[in-house]
């Protein structure tokens, strides 16, 4: 029970590492409200986890690249959790891939602004109360090994992930002492977001993982439970990839 009683929040939450995160964090002790997009998938993952005694976690619709929303969502977490929020988790993100000559300025505007205007704006709006508040708090931002790495038909993705990385370290630097802002970056995760990869070119990335597999959503939510309690980390990027970026 690393977490009892701190009130959590899961941008993307519905499905994948958010939804793996918010399940780990719950089993913890930790109060979460995830919020998503997909009205039907956050509802569902909730009850699925709601199934386990003991578990408190709550759905809200989110969409981080909406200000409006994202006020709503928030009031309604600061009524749900009595005005304190502990943790923000900036989980939510998508993909629209394609080379440089061929990506449409719409696939790189809608990729920045979920990826990195989304934990923008919600650093924004949750920062400056966690300062305010007796403890702090801590903020997670989920970045990329592609971030560091480089990847071919990903340039609006990596340019977004790189934008997570260094809003990490200004804002840490902003709101240290009070509040904590750290990031992970995934290597290949077994999720929707990398399902649609062919067989063949999966083969050819486990050839360059150490480890030889992608990882599972519950090895990030183990990252983000450490990173919630690693009370002398701050402005730092943990990488957990398998030894990829060794390769
Ligand atoms: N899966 C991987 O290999 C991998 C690797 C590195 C980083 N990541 C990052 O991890 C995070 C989670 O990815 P995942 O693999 O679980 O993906 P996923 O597609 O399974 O889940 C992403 C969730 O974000 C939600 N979402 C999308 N746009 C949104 C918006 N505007 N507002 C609110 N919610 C929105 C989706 O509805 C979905 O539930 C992402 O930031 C992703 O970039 C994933």
């Amino acid at each position: 029970m690393k977490l009892k009683g701190k009130t959590v929040i899961i941008t993307g939450g519905a499905q994948g590492i958010g939804a793996a995160t918010a399940r780990r964090f719950a089993d913890e002790g930790a109060l979460v409200l995830i919020g998503d997009m997909n009205q039907d998938a956050g509802l569902a993952a909730v009850a699925e986890m709601r199934k386990e005694k003991g578990r408190i976690v709550h759905f809200h619709q989110l969409n981080v690249t909406d200000k409006a929303s994202i006020k709503t969502f928030i009031d309604h977490a600061l009524t749900l959790f009595n005005g304190r929020i502990d943790v923000l988790i900036n989980n939510a993100g998508i993909t629209r891939d394609n080379f440089l000559s061929k990506m449409p300025e719409e696939d790189y505007d809608a990729v920045m602004n979920v990826n990195a205007k989304g934990p923008f704006l919600m650093m924004r709006a949750l920062a400056p109360p966690m300062k305010q508040q007796e403890g702090g708090g801590a903020i997670i931002n989920i970045s990329s090994i592609v971030a560091r790495m480089g990847n071919k038909g990903q340039v609006n993705y990596i340019a977004s992930k790189s934008a997570v990385e260094g809003m990490t370290r200004a804002v840490a630097l902003e709101y240290a002492p009070t509040v904590r802002i750290n990031a992970i970056a995934p290597g290949f995760i077994e999720t929707s977001m990398t399902a649609g990869i062919p067989e063949e070119v999966t083969k050819k990335f486990f050839a360059r993982i150490p480890l030889g597999r992608f990882g599972k959503p519950d090895e990030i939510a183990d990252a983000a439970l450490y990173l919630a309690t690693a009370s002398y980390m701050t402005g730092h990027v943990l990488c957990v990839n398998g030894g990829m970026h060794l390769a």
